[in-house]
């Protein structure tokens, strides 16, 4: 156990809060040469939680311990690292964490050479890097969303034996281009366009964990997405926790997302999807790039979190429901195709039965061809965790419940208007069954269908025979 800390910056989520309007500094990675090699012939790996900018971080930290020399592993015994990016967004989320941690804290007394590091959205929060320090020594490295870069640093200061680091920055943040990335797919590629994020609603820890909203800027994202589309990628995600914000934190171009989308609409990539959409900030303009259709998928994600207009106000979220069902109305006459998903909390703080009628109202009238559904968590430090609970557990399960079986109808809806179509499927590989391979529709549905291996990786054309609750089963057109 190393009692030693060499480094020791911890987060706050107060100064976390803070958004000085300071312009973003654009760094370029570069390796250090002195750090070449200190990972030959050792193995990491990687466990990562939570959502798409956490896997897309995870394929840098991956691209960064490659490019000095580890290789990947799926084992725990064999690792010589092994690395948790972790997610904060719900308490459930953060157990898994700890329990993970527990698990396997005994490894390191077969194998004492063995490193820990734990980063992400939970290191940017103070009580657990607290708890961390005290009461998880097996960890020997914690860092933050904002310094993944510096990894090779912290990894050399644990070899040269200094000690335990921890280093985390409660900042606005920068863009780091140029990490090495080490892609998990080889057809479907993450593409950042922006980072952290400025709407604070109110039961939210992503904008303290993340940093201000900061855009990339669009020639680089263009550079790399031309690039994928040259290395035979098929399918993009641009990806951003309000998409719709991209470039209004420009102070030297008026460029838009919806520019965004007309620029990559131009190149040479086959699918573009985007996630997430903030739904006050989606506009006309965007709706108009999604309809020109050609390489941007019909499938929004639209979290709509409640159809209470008390609770949305309660949330900070800036719409109403009727706001919300306008800009439904407003996609499916653009793009008649469109299947609309989203994103729902229920028994956020003071949700009346009233408030959660008029959720289950909204979802039927949009007709959600699926959505997440979450009971609420309070994070500490935000807004909505001083509220008072005042809902039972067993009515916040029976709430989820009746909104589960509402959604689940939506996703059989969803599926069923594609019996006898022939849809456009990007096969991703064998399902469970032999000789039976499965991939995604433009509209992001699941299809399965017999087919040969050599078509992984490639778009097939396939009839729909039958629709079930989860997927869509289909044959071939050949
Ligand atoms: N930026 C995205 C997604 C953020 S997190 C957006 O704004 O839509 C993904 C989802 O987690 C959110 O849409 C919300 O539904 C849920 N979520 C966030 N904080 C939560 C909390 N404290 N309790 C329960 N669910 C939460
Ligand atoms: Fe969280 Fe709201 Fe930002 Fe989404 S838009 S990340 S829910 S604060
Ligand atoms: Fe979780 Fe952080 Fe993403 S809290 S959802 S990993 S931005």
């Amino acid at each position: 156990m190393k009692a030693k800390i060499s480094k020791f910056i911890v987060p706050s989520l107060k100064d976390a809060r803070k958004r000085l309007t300071k312009n973003t500094n654009h760094i370029h990675f570069k390796l250090d040469e002195k750090y070449l090699g200190i990972g030959d012939g050792k193995f990491y790996h990687l466990k990562t939680y939570g959502c798409q900018g956490n896997l897309a971080d995870s394929e840098k930290i991956s691209g960064i311990l490659e490019s000095v020399g580890y290789k990947k592993t799926d084992s725990d015994e064999k690792a010589d690292l092994i690395i948790f990016n972790t997610c904060a967004i719900r308490e459930n989320a953060e157990n898994r964490v700890f329990g993970e941690l527990g698990r396997i804290k005994s490894l390191k007394e077969s194998n004492p050479q063995l490193i820990m590091g734990l980063c992400g959205c939970m290191a940017q929060e103070e009580k657990v890097v607290d708890l961390i320090k005290k009461k998880y020594p097996q960890v020997d490295i914690v860092f933050g969303t904002h310094n993944i870069h510096n990894l090779p640093e912290y990894l050399e200061n644990c070899y040269s034996n200094q000690g335990r680091v921890f280093e985390v920055y409660s900042i606005e943040g920068d863009i780091v281009e140029d990490v090495p990335v080490r892609r998990d797919h080889n057809k479907k590629a993450w593409v950042n366009i922006m980072y952290g994020c400025d709407e604070f609603c109110t039961y939210c820890i992503v904008p303290y964990t993340r940093g201000k909203e900061r855009s990339r800027l669009p020639e680089d994202i263009i550079k790399e997405v031309e690039q994928l589309a040259n290395e035979g990628y098929i399918e993009i995600t641009l990806l951003g926790q309000n998409v719709n914000a991209y470039g209004k934190d420009f102070t030297d171009r008026n460029y838009t997302f919806a520019d965004l989308l007309k620029d990559l609409n131009n190149t040479n990539i086959k699918r573009i999807r985007f996630t997430t959409s903030h739904p006050r900030d989606l506009d006309d303009a965007t709706i108009e790039a999604m309809a020109r259709g050609g390489n941007i998928m019909p499938h929004l994600h639209l979290p709509v979190q409640s159809g209470s207009n008390e609770i949305l106000k309660k949330m900070n979220r800036k719409y109403t429901k009727e706001e919300y069902l306008e800009k439904i109305e407003k996609l499916k006459k653009a793009i008649p195709s469109i299947s609309i998903t989203t994103d729902i909390i229920v028994a956020f703080p003071g949700e009346s039965e009233e408030d959660f009628n008029e959720t289950l109202d909204l979802v039927r009238k949009a007709d959600f061809e699926g959505a997440y559904t979450f009971i609420f968590s309070p994070r500490e430090g935000t807004p909505a965790a001083k509220l008072e609970d005042n809902l039972s557990k067993e009515v916040k399960k029976e709430r989820l419940l009746t909104l589960n079986k509402l959604i689940n109808e939506g996703y059989a809806k969803g599926n069923k208007r594609f019996e006898g179509e022939i849809v456009e499927v990007l096969v991703e590989g064998f399902s469970d069954k032999k000789d039976t391979l499965t991939g995604y529709t433009p509209n992001n549905k699941l299809v399965n269908f017999v087919g040969k291996e050599e078509l992984i990786g490639t778009l097939v054309n396939v009839k729909i025979e039958k629709a079930f609750s989860w997927h869509l089963r289909g044959k071939l057109v050949e």
